[in-house]
């Protein structure tokens, strides 16, 4: 129950700088603060981000674009990047990142949420999240931006890889970028071809827009294209030598993109991201060593094989993570002693004090965790 109106929310952001004073000082905990705050409004904290849902809409058969209302804390996001969500589901607090659809100025937000079998957060939010709920917004990251040059574009897009993407090509085309755009997205069926309404309506309302699907596990209709990722389905892509490109799919996708880029010799940037794990570099001596996450007082014997986020899980710890594979740095701990391998690279780092991100290291030696 909210005994303050959501519009409330947002404006008294600013005027909680004295709680936060008090707080920096340690006159006041701030779990103390958020707990009396969110009594006035399920979303109101003294420095957290909390988003009310203010609309659910189906966009594909199994994917759902949430818009929602951060509260006055939010400090914004810029198209194409992702954003973490946390949610308290049956006493277990779980994460997972969404790409931003769009991003408006006024702390409205949208994110696209595909159904992952055998999930447990997907199910959650496409079944039960309803309209006036509250989600806690974490960290959002991602590197991929609409090309600065006015040249033609080509984006690549492979299952949920069309929502980065999607985000900059809505906030690209508002902004009145006229060079021509090819959007070829690769799905499964007919009913996976997200945002389908939108998108033929942005290809009737501009003409330098044009949009393609291939359909890699089911008939294709007229003016659809076969299976997976070729070069010959560029063939028709007017202009493409003088292209930038934009991927964003599996990791077996992108790099398939990749392939044809280099021997295409397109003189244009690549920018690309995978949202699949990346492969993990093995190491062959499995052996065991003590691990030791420090401010938990939990020591234990760990294999240098898995990463420290899976161990730290299996000794029952509850570390911040998001994406899991390397990327949005929610994991970052400190390093106090031992040796750690980077599972993406093979590369060893045993500094003191350094920063490790706890979903790509794995134990070299007996390691000590700040955590
Ligand atoms: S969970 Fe994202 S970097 Fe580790």
């Amino acid at each position: 129950m909210a005994f303050m109106p959501f519009a409330w929310v947002r404006r008294v952001a600013r005027l909680m700088r004295p709680l936060r004073v008090l707080v920096a000082q340690g006159w006041l905990r701030e779990s103390d603060v958020d707990s009396t705050l969110a009594l006035l409004h399920p979303a109101l904290r003294l420095n957290r981000v909390f988003a009310r849902v203010i609309e659910r809409q189906w966009v594909a058969d199994d994917m759902l674009e949430l818009s929602l209302q951060a509260n006055g804390n939010w400090s914004g996001a810029q198209p194409g990047q992702h954003l973490q969500l946390y949610l308290e589901h049956a006493g277990v607090r779980l994460s997972r990142s969404y790409s931003l659809t769009a991003v408006h100025t006024n702390g409205r937000l949208q994110v696209a949420i595909k159904h992952q079998a055998g999930g447990r957060v997907s199910p959650y939010l496409l079944e039960h999240l309803a309209v006036g709920d509250t989600l806690e917004l974490g960290p959002v990251y991602g590197e991929l931006s609409w090309p600065e040059t006015p040249q033609p574009v080509l984006l690549l897009a492979a299952g949920s890889g069309i929502t980065p993407l999607l985000g900059l090509l809505r906030a690209a085309l508002a902004q009145g970028f006229s060079a021509p755009v090819t959007l070829l997205h690769y799905v499964r069926g007919q009913g996976q071809r997200a945002f389908i309404a939108e998108l033929q309506a942005l290809q009737a309302q501009y003409s330098n827009l044009q949009v393609r699907w291939s359909l890699t596990n089911a008939p294709v209709e007229p003016g659809e294209l076969a299976g997976r990722f070729t070069a010959t389905h560029l063939a028709s892509v007017p202009q493409l030598m003088q292209r930038s490109v934009l991927a964003c799919g599996p990791a077996g996708f992108v790099s398939q993109v990749q392939q044809w880029w280099h021997v295409a010799g397109l003189p244009g940037a690549l920018q690309v991201e995978a949202f699949t794990p990346p492969t993990l570099s093995a190491d062959s001596n499995l052996r065991q060593v003590t691990l030791s996450f420090a401010r938990s007082h939990q020591h234990s014997v760990a294999d240098n094989q898995r990463s420290l986020l899976e161990h730290a899980e299996m000794f029952g710890l509850k570390p911040a993570h998001g994406c899991r594979q390397g990327i949005c740095a929610s994991c970052t701990c400190t390093l106090l002693s031992g040796t750690v391998r980077d599972l993406r690279s093979g590369a060893l780092f045993s500094e003191p004090g350094q920063p490790i991100r706890l979903c790509v290291s794995a134990p070299h030696s007996d390691v000590e965790i700040d955590l």
